[in-house]
């Protein structure tokens, strides 16, 4: 793809292109994982790391993967292997690929069955759920939905089918423009779920939480997952962004594009964390909640709320569909994997990985109630109490997603030539100068850190 510059269509490209990165990103790591994750690790401490990581590491990150993926141009697989074979450099970086896909794979496993419980909870807010719940209500309503695997079931296979569904009948395009309108009306609401926050009584507290840094309260263990997480919310270390890349014409700035798409990812989550936390105090609910955190806070706000069925719906129908467009990007890796490698039809491909993905799905609704107790790796301390559903995460959010997010920053860093990466990175000489340093020495010390001192 080559475009004129000054064109319109340039500039609507360049849209569609940082729109798409929006999609994938922006997903249930903000507004589902990130304010549970803070409320897990003690609040301020966490979200300083957090944005610590975001920038220092995931952004330079971020820039590193669009670059490989635009000089490359194909899958992240074939992508590395064209790279390493014309830098003559060892074919093992081709790893970074294959970790990729299978992280996407183990990850939209979990994710979907968290999907399935937004869409669970757009059916309640429609039968008027939410207003006569209390605070104790609210946790049975939820407990109620995790104790049925079938119900479960039911809801992580409605939400593969519509993945399935666009990624086969490739109306990617009419979803990119849906999301155009979806997205920022997801921001609206969060705003004013913020506005709610406020009137709880208890903003201030919760604001104090999320920005007051009381690093007695954080944990090594907390800080991976700081790091792990910024990886996550970005899309980042599985390939995705890289393929991204492999689409993105010679003029597009890649660091200012960057710079959008972090700037969003992390404002949402903020956004997030700001509507919740307040309500959490206000009510006495536990902050350290777990994953159920928004599905146990939210519908007690929509409750109280004039209208409050209507914009619990609205609030619902907006998280499947910011999941929606963060797992169609999940499922893609696998996709062009088992299309390129085998006689099955892009349709037959997508089949049978969507099928593959519900199946290791079972895990993880299992995990909630029938499963519950199962720690497959609970003979080891660290694993101990460990469900299914909490192995697959911590595998991919804490080991894998570093791990190969680490490989990406030390190829681009150490094994590609200066010329090459300034050709790719039209921006001043002093930024380009903070860029190099960030993947050559910060972003892989700090991972190396991190890792070490919590293992
Ligand atoms: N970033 C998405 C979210 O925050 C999830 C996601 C989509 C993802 N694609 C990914 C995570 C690739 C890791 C890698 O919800």
């Amino acid at each position: 793809m080559s475009y004129k510059s000054h064109s319109h269509a340039q500039w609507s490209s360049r849209m569609a292109f940082v729109l798409a990165a929006v999609g994938s990103s922006v997903g249930l790591g903000n507004i589902w994982k990130f304010p549970y994750m803070t409320g897990e690790s003690g609040g301020g401490a966490f979200v300083l790391v957090y944005l610590i990581c975001i920038f220092l590491v995931g952004l330079p990150m971020l820039m590193s993967e669009w670059l490989l993926g635009r000089l490359g141009q194909k899958n992240p697989i074939s992508t590395m292997g064209d790279i390493t074979r014309r830098l003559k450099r060892s074919r093992a970086w081709v790893l970074i690929g294959v970790a990729g896909i299978l992280g996407a794979y183990l990850i939209l496993s979990f994710y979907s069955v968290i999907g399935g419980w937004a869409l669970a909870y757009i059916q309640m807010a429609v039968v008027d759920t939410f207003s006569e719940l209390n605070n104790d209500s609210v946790g049975t309503l939820f407990g109620n939905l995790l104790a049925s695997p079938v119900e479960l079931l039911l809801w992580h296979s409605l939400f593969m089918i519509m993945t399935i569904g666009v990624v086969v009948g490739g109306v990617a395009g009419g979803l990119e423009r849906a999301a155009k309108t979806l997205m920022p009306a997801l921001a609206v609401l969060l705003v004013l779920l913020v506005g709610y926050a406020a009137t709880t009584g208890a903003f201030a507290e919760g604001a104090a939480y999320l920005f007051t840094p009381d690093f007695s309260k954080i944990t090594r263990d907390g800080i991976l997952a700081a790091l792990g997480h910024a990886f996550f919310t970005l899309s980042l270390g599985m390939g995705i962004m890289m393929a991204y890349g492999s689409y993105l014409s010679d003029d597009v700035n890649i660091g200012r594009s960057a710079l959008i798409v972090v700037v969003m990812d992390t404002v949402i989550a903020l956004l997030a964390g700001l509507a919740i936390f307040p309500i959490v105090f206000a009510n006495g609910l536990d902050a350290a909640a777990g994953p159920g955190l928004i599905f146990q806070t939210l519908p007690l706000a929509f409750g109280n709320m004039a209208g409050g069925w209507l914009f619990g719906l609205l609030f619902f129908v907006l998280l499947v569909f910011a999941a929606w467009t963060s797992a169609i990007s999940l499922l893609e890796p696998l996709v062009e994997w088992i299309e390129e490698r085998s006689p099955l039809s892009r349709v037959g491909s997508t089949i049978v990985a969507g099928l593959a993905t519900w199946a290791l799905g079972l895990a993880t609704v299992l995990s909630f109630n029938v499963w519950g107790d199962f720690a497959p790796l609970g003979m080891f301390d660290k694993f101990a109490g460990m469900t299914l559903f909490d192995l697959l995460d911590y595998v991919t959010s804490k080991l894998l997603l570093p791990l190969t997010g680490l490989a990406t920053v030390l190829f681009v860093g150490w094994f590609m030539g200066r010329d090459e990466l300034r050709s790719q990175l039209n921006m001043s000489d002093g930024a380009f100068a903070l860029w190099r340093v960030a993947v050559r020495f910060i972003a892989p010390i700090g991972v190396v850190i991190v890792f070490i001192s919590s293992l």
